[in-house]
């Protein structure tokens, strides 16, 4: 008998896969794909790296701003894929060979629970498993809403998105989330005309709403149309008919990009032999993340909530902690938020719309990311935006930024609001001169 089973071997799977080993315990991951999951495969690592060459072709086509001049510019899609897929494949090998040497057991195929008592038996490729310990890390599908139409039209999701060999003219994007504004100015970048529909009053729901509209302004700038506060009422092989406030609205596709969510993939996992309990359309879990049965925990998107790679991978510590009796528990309050998007985006903790909307009370220090010389140096004409906000106590409850490299500036605010600094306190750290991160400093000695 294992002691640790795990279904699932996307980022919350293989890193408890290999926390666990680490300490001792005999694993059995069950992956019924490829290792690594959406993420690795058809998520954050081939967008990001099909979003890196789409930077480099931007930074050539505004060279000049910087002095160099290029005579010759051109893009070509299928050697971009090919990179892409290149890389795909050597990280895929790199978690492979990181199991072996944790001797962690790897079955390919589609496992579910057959009964869970005092331990659990799994069930894969007909064969009977049992362990101690189970974690479900099934993560998440893509949501398919019910328009009109959308079942006799042909439409990308981004697994289709990433496989093509040459960009389309034109694109509809129903939906202006993480994914839908990644690949509007992934496609944008490569001369597609991109239109993006989104039903609520703003792109990108859930981050800073200030941030959200600087992005569309930018964006705007570049070519993309957005509807916003659109509702998508059909869609032929042709057109996506769409309703606002001002009636209804037609337009030309040739290809569409459905991003309106994913939620929690739950099919076939045997779930009727054990009752857990449910959250939302996700499996429900305590801040161990331990689901309503002892031995089986829940990690990554099956949960339903912050749907991320990188809180997949912390939940998977949390969890393989608590099965060892080492305290230690979730803090969803400082998990960043990153929107690869050029200019980036990110966040991490409340957002002022999230404070209003309760009626707290806080305060907000923030400057435009020109207050940092190296910004200026380094984004010729660029804007952007640190905003900084506080609780009554002085302590940094949120950070929201828009300019490059957002990405990797907000760990810097969230490891701030994990170790609950105050204002005084983060003002005392020395940021390397001249570096972006140095906006943070800027921004906190504005208040
Ligand atoms: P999302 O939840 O980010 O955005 C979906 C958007 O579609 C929302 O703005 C919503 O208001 C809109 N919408 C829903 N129904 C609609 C309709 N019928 N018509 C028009 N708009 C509609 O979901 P998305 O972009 O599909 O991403 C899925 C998941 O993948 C998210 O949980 C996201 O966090 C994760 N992800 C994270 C990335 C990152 O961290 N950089 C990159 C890509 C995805």
């Amino acid at each position: 008998m294992f002691d640790l089973a795990i279904i699932g071997g996307g980022p919350a799977g293989y890193t408890a896969a290999e926390r666990a080993a680490q300490r001792g315990l005999t694993v059995v991951l069950f992956e019924k794909k490829q290792l690594g999951g959406v993420c690795l495969n058809e998520g954050c690592i081939p967008t990001k790296t099909l979003l890196y060459s789409a930077k480099l072709y931007q930074n050539a086509q505004t060279s000049s701003k910087y002095g160099i001049t290029l005579d010759l510019l051109a893009f070509d899609y299928e050697k971009i894929v090919a990179r892409k897929n290149k890389i795909v494949r050597k990280l895929n090998a790199g978690i492979r060979a990181k199991m072996s040497e944790n001797n962690i057991t790897v079955i390919n195929g589609e496992a579910a629970i057959k009964k869970a008592t005092t331990h659990i038996e799994i069930v894969c490729n007909n064969e009977l498993i049992e362990a101690k310990n189970l974690i479900l890390a099934t993560g998440s599908s893509h949501v398919i809403p019910p328009i009109k139409g959308l079942d006799s039209t042909s439409f990308w999701t981004n697994t289709e998105a990433l496989e093509i060999k040459s960009v389309p003219e034109s694109l509809v994007i129903i939906g202006g989330g993480v994914i839908g504004l990644e690949f509007a100015g992934l496609f944008n970048t490569f001369g597609t005309t991109v239109t993006v529909i989104e039903m609520a009053p703003e792109i990108l729901p859930g981050i800073d709403s200030e941030i959200a509209t600087l992005l569309r302004t930018e964006y705007a700038k570049k070519g993309i149309t957005f509807h916003i506060n659109a509702q998508v009422q059909e869609v032929t092989n042709q057109n996506v008919i769409f309703a606002t406030s001002e009636g209804t609205e037609s337009i030309a596709a040739n290809q569409i990009l459905l991003s309106v969510g994913r939620q929690p993939y739950l099919e076939n996992l045997g779930l009727e032999s054990v009752l857990l309990e449910r959250f939302h359309k996700g499996v429900a879990v305590n801040l161990h993340m331990q689901t309503s049965h002892p031995h089986i925990y829940a990690i990554g998107d099956i949960t339903g909530f912050s749907m991320l790679a990188h809180t997949a991978s912390r939940e998977a510590e949390v969890a393989i902690n608590h099965l060892l009796g080492i305290d230690d528990e979730m803090n969803y309050g400082a998990v960043p938020a990153v929107i690869y998007t050029n200019p980036e985006v990110a966040g991490v903790g409340a957002t002022e719309d999230a404070l209003k909307a309760k009626g707290n009370k806080y305060q907000v220090a923030k400057l435009p990311m020109t207050f940092s010389g190296r910004f200026v140096a380094e984004n010729e004409g660029g804007n952007g935006l640190c905003k900084l906000i506080f609780n009554e106590q002085q302590q940094l409850i949120g950070a929201h930024m828009i300019g490059n490299p957002a990405s990797e500036l907000i760990a810097i605010a969230a490891l701030a609001i994990e170790q609950e600094l105050t204002l005084e306190q983060f003002k005392k750290l020395i940021f390397p001169h001249p570096s972006v991160g140095e906006i943070f400093k800027e921004t906190l000695f504005s208040l």
